[in-house]
């Protein structure tokens, strides 16, 4: 397969406030999600997708991530003296076959400002930026970023997102794109508003944490002004890029590929069960005892 895209950036760096007491000495996507860390899945999801070099834009206290795809050579003796070579090949794919690079985010000034400080890396190619508390697919099993890739090409597009549908009541959560039309799961975006008030959302079409950009998108974000909170908003600039009549898509998510957000642990619960009632060897076991606890006690609402 022809090679449309070959960087990623990962931001990373989010303080992870609404996982709190979780996230307080740990970064939030290195949260499992059955048997891998969320940030693993990313890293599989993209590299399955073509993705040859990864840019983490880290943080303070975010040194586990860079650790966990690390070679660890005492484990790996351990585990060979101990004859466990089928845990050794799983920590064999945790490296995977991709290069890693890391970088940080000295303040917390929003995503763009994040995006921003991969300039360097992502060069005068286009790149994917992939939210690094965002899983796309059950256990990352998405082609998204590819048919993104694509279309970023066949359209001549300078910016193309994934977005999903969701509840007219969570809009205010999202940036959210206003369509110009619609062909298929293809939308052309006209215009975009990020976390718009209650009632005011322009559709249900939220971005979905993965993004294809041309590095023109690094001029827009720099043209930003910081929000009330003090954040560059990478929905912002890419409103710029609509304003300036550059061509921004949006791919819709299929069902079957559906976004798993892990910043509330509403939905990280929820993406925890699924992910483990999906496991071959604990899935079934699993289903019984909840099956079992949930025959016992009856939901209260
Ligand atoms: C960010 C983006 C938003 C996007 C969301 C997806 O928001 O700013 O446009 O819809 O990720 O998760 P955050 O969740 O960082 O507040």
């Amino acid at each position: 397969m022809q090679k449309l895209i070959r960087s990623a950036i990962v931001p990373v760096a989010g303080l992870g406030t609404r996982l709190l007491p979780a996230t307080k000495s740990q970064p939030k996507e290195m949260l499992p999600v059955a048997r891998k860390p969320i940030v693993q899945y990313v890293a599989e999801e993209l590299v399955a997708n073509g993705i040859e070099q990864i840019l983490f834009i880290t943080g303070r206290g975010k040194s586990s991530i860079e650790n966990h795809f690390d070679h660890d050579p005492e484990l790996a003796r351990l585990l060979q003296s101990a004859n466990k070579h089928e845990l050794m090949e799983q920590l064999n794919a945790v490296e995977l076959n991709a290069k890693f690079f890391y970088t940080r985010q000295r303040l917390q000034r929003g995503l763009g400002d994040a995006v921003l400080c991969g300039e360097n890396f992502a060069g005068e190619e286009p790149f994917v930026v992939a939210l690094g508390d965002s899983i796309i697919g059950l256990h990352a099993n998405s082609q998204a970023v590819s048919r993104m890739a694509e279309l970023f090409h066949a359209k001549r597009a300078s910016c193309v997102l994934a977005v999903e549908e969701v509840p007219p009541e969570e809009t205010v959560h999202y940036g959210i794109v206003e369509p110009a039309d619609v062909d298929g799961d293809v939308v052309r975006v006209a215009n975009l508003v990020e976390k718009p008030a209650p009632g005011s959302a322009p559709s249900n079409l939220a971005i979905a944490g993965r993004y294809v950009f041309s590095p023109l998108i690094f001029d827009m974000i720099r043209r930003v002004r910081p929000d009330a909170r003090g954040e560059i908003q990478l929905t912002d600039a890419i409103q710029f890029m609509c304003e300036e009549g550059r061509r921004v898509l949006a791919l819709k998510l299929p069902p079957d590929e559906k976004r798993y957000d892990i910043g509330n642990f509403a939905s990280y619960f929820g993406t925890f069960v699924e992910f483990a009632l999906a496991d071959p060897e604990y899935g079934p076991g699993l289903r019984a005892a909840l099956e079992r606890l949930l025959a016992r006690a009856p939901v209260r609402s």
